[in-house]
């Protein structure tokens, strides 16, 4: 059975959790979007992983892992990510694969980023830095982009690095008045990733392809969030890449069709980094109260995230647009304490009610969302494990969203350890 794990909000859903539950039916996780500017969360006891370009099976000894090629990757950023599980006894070797059609994020693209962000001033959209839109952007212009399989062939790298730095050098000297990069530095860097990088680099495509038809069961571990998709998020405000379910057959070379099951993750309310719309956002104590409660700061950037009530127009649209069977849902012990919850149901836009979420960013940022109230409950969810076993407030919290956003829930969150999660 092949399943695909798909974040339906803003991203830091608790994928990396839902994805490391899954990986323990699977035999391969791979990651197929995005680059380093994703931070996914395992907790297993005492211990805390935080993943950026390694899929979240990594936790797992004997689960194979796979970086595909919709993946742009940061070398310094995998490398490091390999050896510091190595040095919690985790070893990648042997079972670790990357896509040799995999981009290369170098210094150039998160120089381009931060120069780009800090030029906008107030109207910069919060990327994480990571280097991930231009390199994307490499990718899509073709003549400058580096891919893994240059990394075989270091002459021909250097040279190329060379006309590449000349040309980036250029730009940036006479867009942003920037100092030049020295192209034989991130060749040097090159060299000492190939030599880590190489025993892993390969053909992904067609390892995938052998292995589902050999009966071994594949999860495809989503990055971002739907709402922060290139296409069909709330644009310019996403990332550089298809981060819905929609990019997992381009980002992997698995056609959907072999992909038995989709699964949504959510939160229990919303949170958004960066900039952007965000109707149900809460600039408030309710706000303040979940980021507290959530511990809602970036994996990544360790920057606050903006929180607010759940909407479910929105995740019912990105439930719509991956074809989501099934939700999970995380952090409902976060909302303990709190009076009264709302629920996002409808926004009126233009004094007309709309359940269909307009992706637009003109028109959302117009959006006054109409909401639904459910009671609160105080107690602690932290060590709860039937659904039952839930105050009836919270039963029927999540009962209420299930309507809203017609699609079962059938896994819940109560806090970030693997053990935390009821099954229904
Ligand atoms: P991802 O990017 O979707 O993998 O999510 P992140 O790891 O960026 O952020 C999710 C955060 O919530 C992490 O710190 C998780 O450890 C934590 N987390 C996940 N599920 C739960 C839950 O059910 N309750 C609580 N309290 N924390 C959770
Ligand atoms: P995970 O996989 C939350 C956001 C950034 C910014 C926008 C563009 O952990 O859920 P980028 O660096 O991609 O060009 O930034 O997207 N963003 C995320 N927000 N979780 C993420 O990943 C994100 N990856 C990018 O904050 O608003
Ligand atoms: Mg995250």
């Amino acid at each position: 059975m092949n399943h695909c794990v798909v974040g339906l909000q803003w991203g830091d859903e608790g994928k990396g959790k839902v994805v490391d539950i899954i990986a323990e039916q699977c035999d391969i996780v791979v990651r197929y979007s995005g680059g380093a500017n994703a931070g996914h969360t395992v907790v297993v006891g005492d211990s805390k992983f935080a993943l950026h370009l390694l899929p979240s099976g990594s936790i797992r000894p004997d689960t194979i892992c796979v970086i595909a090629n919709g993946v742009v990757a940061d070398p310094e950023v995998l490398v490091n990510g390999i050896e510091q599980l190595a040095r919690k006894n985790i070893s990648m070797d042997s079972r670790l694969l990357i896509s040799e059609n995999v981009h290369v994020v170098l210094d150039y693209h998160k120089k381009e980023d931060q120069l780009r962000e800090e030029s906008l001033g107030k109207s910069k959209l919060g990327t994480t830095i990571r280097g991930i839109g231009p390199c994307y952007a490499d990718k899509v212009g073709r003549s400058y982009a580096v891919r893994m399989a240059d990394l075989r062939d270091l002459n021909k790298l250097k040279a190329r690095l060379e006309i590449i730095v000349e040309y980036k050098n250029k730009v940036f000297g006479a867009v942003y008045g920037a100092e030049p990069m020295k192209a034989d530095e991130i060749f040097e860097k090159c060299k000492s990733y190939a030599d880590r990088l190489l025993p892993f680099i390969t053909d992904t495509t067609e390892y995938l392809h052998k292995a589902i038809t050999n009966g071994k069961s594949v999860l495809f571990e989503g990055a971002q969030g739907s709402l922060l998709d290139l296409d069909h998020g709330t644009f310019p405000f996403v990332t550089s890449s298809n981060s819905s379910s929609l990019g997992m057959p381009a980002g992997s070379g698995v056609p959907s069709r072999l992909v038995d099951k989709f699964i949504g993750v959510v939160k229990a309310y919303s949170t958004r980094v960066g900039a952007g719309p965000f109707p149900t956002e809460q600039e408030n104590e309710t706000g303040q109260y979940i980021r507290d409660k959530g511990h809602e700061y970036g994996t990544t950037t360790g920057r606050p995230r903006r929180c607010g009530w759940f909407d479910a127009v929105a995740v019912s649209y990105a439930a719509t647009i991956g074809a989501i069977d099934s939700i999970a849902m995380m952090h409902l012990d976060t909302l303990a304490g709190l009076k009264e919850l709302k629920i996002c149901r409808a926004y009126k836009i233009n004094g007309q009610e709309k359940t269909f979420f307009p992706a637009n960013t003109e028109i959302l940022l117009q959006a006054t969302p109409i909401y639904e109230t459910a009671p609160g409950w105080d107690e602690d969810l932290s060590k709860v494990n039937d659904f039952h076993d839930l105050p009836a407030n919270a039963q029927n919290y999540v009962c209420q969203i299930e309507e809203l956003i017609r699609t079962p829930i059938t896994a819940i969150g109560v806090g970030p350890k693997r053990s935390q999660t009821i099954f229904r």
